[in-house]
């Protein structure tokens, strides 16, 4: 899945690549400026970017967390497809008018039914109902995907897609008789051969987890979720010691690079979801979206075939 991320604070505007071949890593964008100067500015940015040098072409002064950082290994033809931005860790609000604007679809992520009626009030066209099993940030009031997806479907008219534990073609075929429109995945795209940006060991990692190999840890604007690691623990440790935020994120920060860019997945951090549990291979992802959903129509005509057999009997 390719997309735009945006946070309900001033760091986290991104475009993120979730397992798309070849697509980009990430680009950061100021989040004021994007609000100033609406999505003309986020065009020109990835056109920049496309048809750039593809390397970094800005960093602010906040390095990683915020302002200009583009890092980029970029297929063209992939980045001009971008056709929906989602919007996560907040109300969307102040970002509705430019997304209606700009002709985008816009897909919001939510972890509770209240959010999703909010985003529905608000005019957002899709929404993800992520639970609280997922990778990365997910929510402070836990909700589990199998509880939240059919409420959330119930309770709005727009498009759901499950997040949060989505693997395979059973996963997906589940997630459609919930009421979800599709899943977005997080964890699965990792262990992908196209994750050409993160360390091999990062995919191995997630093949190799079982039960009970993830926690949750304090993230940057909600608990997040990652893989235990000595450099975990000592995250916890410092909590408990009361050190400050800043010197928390930076600690997160610096963790999360060694794990993902060098592979040190010992005094690393590895967000990653529950699923991680539930994989077990490195995927292509042109194989395996085609074949999740070939599974799932395939199991969903043999339970219609099986109901029919039932019901004639
Ligand atoms: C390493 C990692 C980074 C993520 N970054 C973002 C992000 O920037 N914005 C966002 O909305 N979701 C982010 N997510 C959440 C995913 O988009 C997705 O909702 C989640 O991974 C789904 O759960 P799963 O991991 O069980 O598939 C991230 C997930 C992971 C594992």
């Amino acid at each position: 899945m390719f997309g735009l991320f945006f946070s309900g604070d001033d760091r986290a505007v991104g475009l993120g690549d979730q397992g798309a071949e070849g697509s980009f890593e990430e680009v950061f964008l100021d989040r004021g400026d994007v609000l100033a100067f609406g999505f003309g500015l986020l065009e020109d940015m990835l056109e920049q970017v496309l048809t750039g040098p593809h390397d970094k072409l800005g960093v602010s002064d906040n390095g990683r967390q915020g302002g200009w950082v583009f890092r980029c290994r970029a297929d063209a033809g992939i980045g001009r497809q971008l056709t929906g931005p989602t919007t996560s860790a907040g109300f969307p609000g102040e970002f509705r008018p430019l997304i209606a604007d700009s002709g985008l679809i816009h897909i919001h992520k939510v972890g509770s039914t209240r959010q999703a009626i909010k985003a529905e009030h608000l005019g957002v066209d899709v929404v993800i109902a992520s639970g609280y099993e997922m990778g990365g940030h997910t929510h402070a009031v836990p909700m589990h995907t199998f509880v939240l997806v059919p409420n959330v479907t119930e309770a709005v008219s727009v498009p759901v897609l499950l997040s949060g534990g989505a693997r395979d073609g059973r996963t997906l075929a589940a997630a459609l008789c919930l009421g979800a429109a599709g899943v977005a995945m997080g964890t699965r795209f990792i262990a992908s051969e196209d994750n050409a940006d993160w360390h091999p060991a990062t995919a191995r990692r997630i093949v190799e987890a079982g039960e009970g190999d993830d926690t949750i840890f304090p993230g940057v604007y909600s608990p997040a979720r990652g893989l235990k690691s000595a450099g975990l623990a000592h995250l916890m440790d410092l909590t408990r010691q009361g050190a400050t935020a800043a010197e928390l994120l930076e600690y997160k920060d610096a963790a999360m690079i060694r794990a993902e860019e060098e592979g040190d997945l010992d005094s690393g951090i590895l967000p990653a979801g529950q699923v991680a549990c539930g994989i077990r291979d490195i995927a292509r992802v042109a194989q395996l979206v085609p074949t999740m959903a070939a599974e799932a129509a395939a199991l969903l005509s043999r339970l219609a075939s099986a109901g029919q057999a039932t019901t004639a009997g």
